[in-house]
């Protein structure tokens, strides 16, 4: 099993390990402290996991229920939020009671926003099931829902008590599901170490690269809480991949659309002369053996029309993160004239 420990305004534990949701129970038992828990998910994942995890509570003496909402970016909304926040107040649900998120980024997204609103705010553990939240979201405490058609419009900064994962979960994920979490997972090689980049392209062993994955965010998260700074490197291929998303109708998937936008981003940066050529193939050579798509052959045009609206466009400026070479990046801050441009390089 590996640890990470989170510091920020409060102190957590991110546990990695095969097995550990079987020993969900006496993790939270010794970790978090708390009696009572609502263990929330999704109906994909619940009617493989959730069992399990109830179980393993009733065997640590917990007291345990559950809550299970529609899967898909359509409930990812206020009004799953307040089916959630009804639920729990029908069951008297306390500030010394708990959640669980057991699923994907939706799911632990939805209940961490719940913690922070409920009785103005209620522990909660993460154990994420997929790839992406495994490395990205469950770590960091963004929280939030869709408005509007817009993402993660409504939301709160909110730290988990606990983040536990178990790699064995993945087993389970459909192979376009994996490889997505992967293009997260490369982003952190693009982001901050080449030689990550090359045990990637190696032999490696998955609990090993989410610890490595969750330290990295770490680092990030413990110098940049609010995401005022340098937390907005991880926005590494978003930009053009919200847009990617966005116009392929969700065609593409998160991680597939961040891997096309990951690539854009190295093209940009390559014609703006501020990262050697050679640097892209690093990052290509990844992408493919993963299974991911380097492009989606969309119009200068069509991209501009979907990232006027992008929500990092602030006051006519934009900030995009570009890298300097695989393994170093930086934050670009533009003026919106200065998009056709840029994406006309990124193409
Ligand atoms: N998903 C990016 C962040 O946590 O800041």
């Amino acid at each position: 099993m590996r640890e990470v420990i989170i510091s920020v305004s409060v102190t957590y534990r991110a546990l990695t390990g095969n097995g550990l949701l079987s020993e969900l129970g006496e993790r939270v038992f010794g970790n978090v402290g708390n009696r009572r828990y609502c263990v929330i998910s999704d109906d994909n994942v619940a009617p493989i996991y959730m069992s399990r995890a109830l179980e393993s509570l009733s065997k640590a003496g917990l007291d345990a229920c559950s809550y299970v909402f529609p899967s898909g970016e359509k409930h990812k909304t206020l009004e799953t939020v307040a089916g959630i926040l009804d639920f729990l107040a029908k069951e008297h649900f306390t500030r010394s009671d708990a959640l669980i998120a057991l699923g994907g980024g939706i799911v632990g997204d939805v209940t961490g926003f719940v913690s922070s609103v409920y009785q103005r705010g209620i522990r909660f553990v993460s154990v994420p099931t997929t790839v992406l939240s495994a490395v990205d979201s469950s770590v960091g405490g963004k929280t939030g829902v869709n408005l509007g058609g817009l993402k993660n419009q409504v939301g709160t900064f909110w730290q988990p008590s606990l983040v536990l994962c178990d790699p064995e979960t993945f087993r389970t994920l459909p192979s376009e599901q994996f490889a997505s979490g992967m293009a997260e997972v490369i982003k952190y090689a693009a982001l901050f170490s080449e030689k990550f980049g090359d045990r990637l392209l190696s032999d490696f062993n998955t609990e090993d690269v989410i610890a490595e994955c969750i330290e990295f965010k770490r680092r990030v998260v413990s110098e940049d809480e609010r995401d005022t700074g340098v937390r907005q490197l991880l926005n590494l291929g978003h930009t053009f991949g919200h847009a990617v998303e966005k116009i392929s109708d969700n065609y593409y998937c998160h991680g597939q659309a961040v891997a096309i936008g990951m690539v854009m981003a190295f093209k940009a940066a390559v014609k703006l002369g501020v990262c050697p050529a050679g640097e892209t193939e690093k990052l290509t050579a990844l992408l493919t053996k993963f299974g991911l798509p380097l492009t989606a052959g969309f119009s200068e045009k069509e991209m501009l029309d979907a990232m006027q609206s992008d929500k990092k466009r602030l006051g006519g400026r934009i900030s995009l993160v570009l890298p300097r070479r695989f393994g170093e990046c930086f934050l670009y801050e533009t003026d919106m004239s200065q998009l056709p441009s840029i994406v006309a390089a990124a193409l």
